[in-house]
Protein backbone atom coordinates (compact mmCIF):
# COMPACT_ATOMS: atom_id res chain seq x y z
CA UNK A 1 0.00 0.00 0.00
CA UNK A 2 1.12 3.65 -1.02
CA UNK A 3 1.97 5.55 2.30
CA UNK A 4 0.08 8.78 2.78
CA UNK A 5 1.85 11.15 5.13
CA UNK A 6 -1.55 13.58 5.03
CA UNK A 7 -3.42 11.32 7.25
CA UNK A 8 -6.42 12.96 9.20
CA UNK A 9 -7.80 11.89 13.10
CA UNK A 10 -11.41 11.20 12.87
CA UNK A 11 -13.03 12.53 15.98
CA UNK A 12 -16.30 10.13 16.54
CA UNK A 13 -18.05 10.63 19.92
CA UNK A 14 -21.97 8.76 20.95
CA UNK A 15 -24.35 11.45 21.30
CA UNK A 16 -24.68 15.26 20.86
CA UNK A 17 -24.07 15.69 24.53
CA UNK A 18 -20.74 14.77 24.22
CA UNK A 19 -19.53 17.25 22.07
CA UNK A 20 -19.42 19.96 24.83
CA UNK A 21 -16.16 17.54 25.68
CA UNK A 22 -15.27 16.27 22.59
CA UNK A 23 -14.87 20.01 20.97
CA UNK A 24 -12.00 20.39 23.03
CA UNK A 25 -9.93 17.68 21.02
CA UNK A 26 -10.82 18.96 17.65
CA UNK A 27 -10.16 22.66 18.91
CA UNK A 28 -6.54 21.26 20.28
CA UNK A 29 -6.06 19.15 16.45
CA UNK A 30 -6.57 22.16 14.93
CA UNK A 31 -4.44 24.66 16.64
CA UNK A 32 -1.35 22.32 16.18
CA UNK A 33 -2.40 22.01 12.17
CA UNK A 34 -3.64 18.35 12.09
CA UNK A 35 -6.48 17.35 9.75
CA UNK A 36 -9.34 16.49 11.45
CA UNK A 37 -13.36 15.40 10.78
CA UNK A 38 -15.83 15.03 13.94
CA UNK A 39 -19.03 12.72 13.70
CA UNK A 40 -21.48 11.56 15.75
CA UNK A 41 -21.76 7.57 15.73
CA UNK A 42 -23.36 5.62 18.75
CA UNK A 43 -22.42 2.08 18.87
CA UNK A 44 -25.87 0.94 20.57
CA UNK A 45 -28.18 3.77 18.43
CA UNK A 46 -26.47 3.72 15.23
CA UNK A 47 -24.60 0.22 14.94
CA UNK A 48 -24.71 0.16 11.15
CA UNK A 49 -23.39 3.76 10.96
CA UNK A 50 -20.78 2.54 13.64
CA UNK A 51 -20.18 -0.60 11.51
CA UNK A 52 -19.65 1.27 7.97
CA UNK A 53 -17.35 3.81 9.26
CA UNK A 54 -15.44 1.33 11.15
CA UNK A 55 -14.71 -0.59 8.28
CA UNK A 56 -13.98 2.38 5.79
CA UNK A 57 -11.41 4.60 7.80
CA UNK A 58 -8.56 2.99 6.33
CA UNK A 59 -9.32 3.44 3.04
CA UNK A 60 -11.12 7.05 4.00
CA UNK A 61 -7.25 8.61 4.95
CA UNK A 62 -7.75 8.14 8.90
CA UNK A 63 -4.40 7.76 10.44
CA UNK A 64 -6.16 8.04 14.03
CA UNK A 65 -9.33 7.36 15.49
CA UNK A 66 -10.26 9.46 18.81
CA UNK A 67 -14.10 7.95 20.22
CA UNK A 68 -15.56 9.52 22.98
CA UNK A 69 -18.81 8.14 24.78
CA UNK A 70 -20.12 7.96 28.31
CA UNK A 71 -21.74 5.67 30.60
CA UNK A 72 -21.86 2.02 29.51
CA UNK A 73 -19.44 3.25 26.67
CA UNK A 74 -18.76 0.56 23.79
CA UNK A 75 -17.88 2.78 21.00
CA UNK A 76 -14.19 2.60 21.22
CA UNK A 77 -13.70 -0.46 21.97
CA UNK A 78 -16.72 -1.83 19.24
CA UNK A 79 -14.68 0.37 16.68
CA UNK A 80 -11.07 -1.41 17.69
CA UNK A 81 -12.75 -4.35 16.93
CA UNK A 82 -13.53 -3.51 13.32
CA UNK A 83 -10.47 -2.03 12.30
CA UNK A 84 -6.44 -2.20 12.89
CA UNK A 85 -6.37 1.55 12.98
CA UNK A 86 -5.00 3.12 16.62
CA UNK A 87 -7.88 3.68 18.12
CA UNK A 88 -8.31 6.27 21.43
CA UNK A 89 -10.99 6.54 23.80
CA UNK A 90 -12.30 9.47 26.45
CA UNK A 91 -14.36 8.49 28.67
CA UNK A 92 -17.29 11.52 28.67
CA UNK A 93 -18.29 12.34 32.67
CA UNK A 94 -21.73 10.40 33.13
CA UNK A 95 -24.37 12.33 34.89
CA UNK A 96 -24.49 9.22 37.52
CA UNK A 97 -21.51 7.44 38.02
CA UNK A 98 -18.96 10.96 37.13
CA UNK A 99 -17.21 9.25 34.20
CA UNK A 100 -15.97 6.17 36.70
CA UNK A 101 -18.31 4.03 34.62
CA UNK A 102 -17.19 5.22 30.89
CA UNK A 103 -13.80 5.18 32.09
CA UNK A 104 -13.90 1.38 32.93
CA UNK A 105 -16.12 0.70 30.41
CA UNK A 106 -13.31 1.69 27.63
CA UNK A 107 -10.19 0.95 30.07
CA UNK A 108 -10.96 -2.56 30.49
CA UNK A 109 -11.06 -4.12 27.14
CA UNK A 110 -9.93 -7.74 26.88
CA UNK A 111 -6.55 -8.88 25.51
CA UNK A 112 -6.06 -8.65 21.70
CA UNK A 113 -8.16 -5.31 20.93
CA UNK A 114 -6.42 -2.47 22.47
CA UNK A 115 -8.24 1.06 23.22
CA UNK A 116 -5.91 3.57 24.36
CA UNK A 117 -7.46 5.02 27.11
CA UNK A 118 -7.62 9.10 28.51
CA UNK A 119 -8.41 10.49 31.18
CA UNK A 120 -12.32 11.24 31.84
CA UNK A 121 -13.40 14.39 30.43
CA UNK A 122 -11.37 17.74 29.39
CA UNK A 123 -8.31 16.36 30.29
CA UNK A 124 -8.69 13.40 28.35
CA UNK A 125 -9.97 15.12 25.34
CA UNK A 126 -7.35 17.63 25.36
CA UNK A 127 -4.63 14.65 25.91
CA UNK A 128 -6.23 12.44 22.78
CA UNK A 129 -6.18 15.23 20.51
CA UNK A 130 -2.24 15.20 21.35
CA UNK A 131 -1.51 11.72 21.39
CA UNK A 132 -3.50 11.39 18.11
CA UNK A 133 -1.27 14.32 16.78
CA UNK A 134 2.20 12.46 18.30
CA UNK A 135 0.79 9.43 16.21
CA UNK A 136 0.87 11.86 13.32
CA UNK A 137 3.57 13.20 13.80
CA UNK A 138 5.83 10.16 13.13
CA UNK A 139 4.94 10.07 9.56
CA UNK A 140 5.08 14.01 9.44
CA UNK A 141 8.03 16.28 10.29
CA UNK A 142 5.36 19.50 9.78
CA UNK A 143 3.46 18.58 12.52
CA UNK A 144 5.89 17.43 14.40
CA UNK A 145 7.29 20.55 14.51
CA UNK A 146 4.27 21.80 15.52
CA UNK A 147 3.63 19.79 18.07
CA UNK A 148 6.92 20.76 19.75
CA UNK A 149 6.01 24.50 19.45
CA UNK A 150 2.42 23.82 21.25
CA UNK A 151 4.94 21.75 24.09
CA UNK A 152 7.20 24.91 23.87
CA UNK A 153 4.90 27.99 24.13
CA UNK A 154 3.12 25.44 26.90
CA UNK A 155 6.52 25.48 28.99
CA UNK A 156 6.91 29.37 28.66
CA UNK A 157 3.24 29.65 30.33
CA UNK A 158 4.00 28.58 33.13
CA UNK A 159 5.43 30.66 35.84
CA UNK A 160 7.66 29.94 38.27
CA UNK A 161 6.51 32.69 41.03
CA UNK A 162 2.70 31.82 41.96
CA UNK A 163 1.66 34.98 43.58
C1 LIG B 1 -23.51 7.46 25.33
O1 LIG B 1 -24.57 7.76 26.16
C2 LIG B 1 -23.03 8.77 24.81
O2 LIG B 1 -21.67 8.68 24.50
C3 LIG B 1 -23.32 9.74 25.91
O3 LIG B 1 -22.18 10.07 26.67
C4 LIG B 1 -24.33 9.00 26.78
C5 LIG B 1 -25.62 9.77 26.97
O4 LIG B 1 -26.15 10.08 25.72
P1 LIG B 1 -27.43 11.04 25.61
O5 LIG B 1 -28.53 10.36 26.34
O6 LIG B 1 -27.03 12.36 26.21
O7 LIG B 1 -27.70 11.16 24.13
O8 LIG B 1 -23.87 6.62 24.28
Amino acid sequence: MKKNKNLKVSIVMGSQSDYKTMQLAEKTLKRIGVSVETQIISAHRTPKRMYDYALKAENNNIGVIIAGAGGSAHLPGMISALTSLPVLGVPIESKKLKGLDSLLSIAQMPKGIPVGTLAIGEDGAINAALLAASIIANENSSIKQKLKNWRSSQTKSVKKNPK
